[in-house]
């Protein structure tokens, strides 16, 4: 039978938010500065937010209101991605944002912010229905749930809402992510905990469940017998940024593979669900992880790669080696990249490698998903020349130039010869309509309690036990160094080696 929450599923259309209070730990920060606070604003532009919306920053400084709303509109002027800003709109949004002064592990400032919030002017509009936000250091999420929870502020009446937004990173290994779950758990239900993965919010992303289960051409190719194999690729310009601190101790295994990669990875291999509801997805994309078999460190030996960025130039600007980045150990073994093969051992994927790989300070900022065909048999052709036909692929373009490329083998005009060619989709030529930004998506979907863009709790444990066998594995390398590779190129020659020994060569980006 059809669930009934389908209609409302946020790949449909969003249900209408309720008053609420969103109240943001970590307040002062960066994510609340690039991220959130410009995504409420546009939420707001777009008509998606009720009139008497509050904003209430928690932090540790003393700040007054009228400051606070200054340093976001800075923020707001700087990080929009669209521009002008709409002085009415801010005007409008910005008479309801608050500013608390607490400290995050002081159960005391946990009852003081519930009378605040009781005693807003809003009070009577937004009726205790609070969104809480944590975008504060992970070592923070835990103690902040549990005093939320004993401050009373955690669960309200049956039709309040009371739901908790957890950013990443999401623990760092499994014991760690199982612990953080049971304690989120004692505090909030899991059905009102929205573990935040941004790549889940990108339309691109969730235009993948489209693309398979809304077409009647793919489908039927989507698997062992007709796809060679998969590769999966988030190449990133950037360094680390100033993240030196927090890098180090996660690295491109736990900062990106563990979450954004996997969650791509299960999209793509997943089966049909049963219905669009939050938990037929997420059981099916569940069904995937587990259906990956933790492999043996001698095998992960061969199989996972890791590296890290020497010094270089991109765009003509300098950039230090990894081990010279601030607040990074200068004898770091922290990898910056990191490239895996897995395989899915179920009925669908038996056989097909799924290549991962992900990096900073490369040549180019992309993410792509390239679905790699059988070799057409070259029975007909070879007699001219074309003993080995190329292989058709279909490209995934999730950022930048988003877009669908699929190719093909023509004959080249005049020649007896074959040649690959391109039939393109790309949403700039395709739609006029707006593109709004992963994090607009996942908190408006937090707000109407549609948990289908987020993480449930076994998701990311499985995701970690992967991690720690790569992790494991590399444990057992004694090692002083990890191969480098330059800034501005396409990553470690061990990469690249990773697929010649399967026959095989990682489909480059063509814009
Ligand atoms: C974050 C990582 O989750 O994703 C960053 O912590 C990374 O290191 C970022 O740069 C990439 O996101 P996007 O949306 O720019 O691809």
């Amino acid at each position: 039978m059809p669930n009934s929450n389908a209609a409302t599923n946020c790949i449909v259309n969003p249900k209408k938010v309720a008053p609420a209070a969103a109240i943001i730990f970590g307040a002062t920060g960066d994510l609340t500065h690039r991220k959130i606070v410009p995504a409420f604003y546009h939420l707001a532009k777009n008509g998606l937010l009720p009139d008497g919306f509050v904003i209430m920053g928690f932090a540790r400084r003393p700040k007054s209101d009228d400051e606070f709303r200054k340093d976001l509109k800075e923020a707001l002027d700087k990080f929009s991605h669209t521009k002008p800003i709409d002085e009415d709109v801010w005007a409008k949004l910005s008479q309801h944002i608050y500013y608390f002064q607490g400290d995050l592990p002081d159960a005391e400032s946990y009852r003081k912010l519930n009378e605040k919030l009781k005693g807003l002017p809003e009070a009577s509009i937004i009726q205790g229905n609070y969104l809480f936000y944590l975008a504060t250091s992970p070592n923070y999420f835990n103690i902040v749930a549990q005093n939320l929870s004993e401050a009373g502020l955690a669960t309200g009446s049956p039709d309040q809402m009371r739901r908790l937004i957890v950013e990443k990173p999401f623990g760092e290994d499994l014991a760690s992510a199982k612990e953080l779950n049971k304690s989120l758990q004692a505090a909030f239900p899991e059905k009102n905990i929205f573990r935040i993965d941004h790549y889940l919010g990108k339309e691109t992303v969730q235009n993948l469940l489209y693309f398979r289960f809304a077409n009647s051409i793919y489908e039927p190719l989507w698997n062992r017998r007709y796809i060679d194999h998969v590769q999966i690729t988030v190449a990133e310009k950037v360094g680390v940024e100033g993240r030196g601190g927090y890098y180090d101790t996660a690295g491109a295994s736990r900062d990106m593979l563990q979450n954004h990669l996997f969650q791509l990875l299960t999209i793509t291999a997943m089966e049909p669900p049963a219905s669009l509801d939050a938990e037929s997805i997420r059981d099916e994309k569940v069904k995937v992880l587990k259906s990956i078999p933790t492999p043996r460190p001698e095998e992960l030996a061969k199989s996972a790669v890791r590296a890290q960025y020497g010094g270089g130039f991109i765009d003509k600007k300098a950039i230090n080696a990894y081990r010279q980045e601030e607040k990074v150990s200068p004898n770091s073994l922290t990898e910056t990249y990191v490239a895996v093969r897995f395989e899915i051992d179920n009925w669908r994927w038996a056989g097909v490698p799924f290549y991962l790989r992900t990096g900073k300070a490369l040549t180019k900022q992309f993410t792509e998903i390239n679905i790699v065909f059988n070799r057409p048999p070259s029975v007909l052709f070879a007699a001219a020349g074309e003993a080995h036909l190329r292989r058709n692929s279909l490209r995934i373009r999730i950022q930048p130039n988003e877009g669908i490329t699929v190719n093909f083998n023509a004959k080249t005009p005049s020649k007896s010869a074959a040649q690959l060619v391109d039939m393109k989709f790309t949403y700039q030529g395709g739609f006029t309509d707006y593109l709004p930004e992963a994090y607009e998506r996942l908190i408006i979907d937090a707000l109407v309690g549609e948990s289908t863009l987020f993480t449930r709790s076994d998701e990311t444990e499985e995701a970690w036990r992967l991690v720690d066998a790569v992790h494991a594995a590399w444990d057992l390398q004694t090692v002083e160094n990890l191969p480098l590779y330059a800034c501005g190129s396409m990553g470690p020659v061990e990469s690249d080696l990773l697929l010649e020994r399967d026959g095989r060569h990682w489909v480059s980006p063509k814009d």
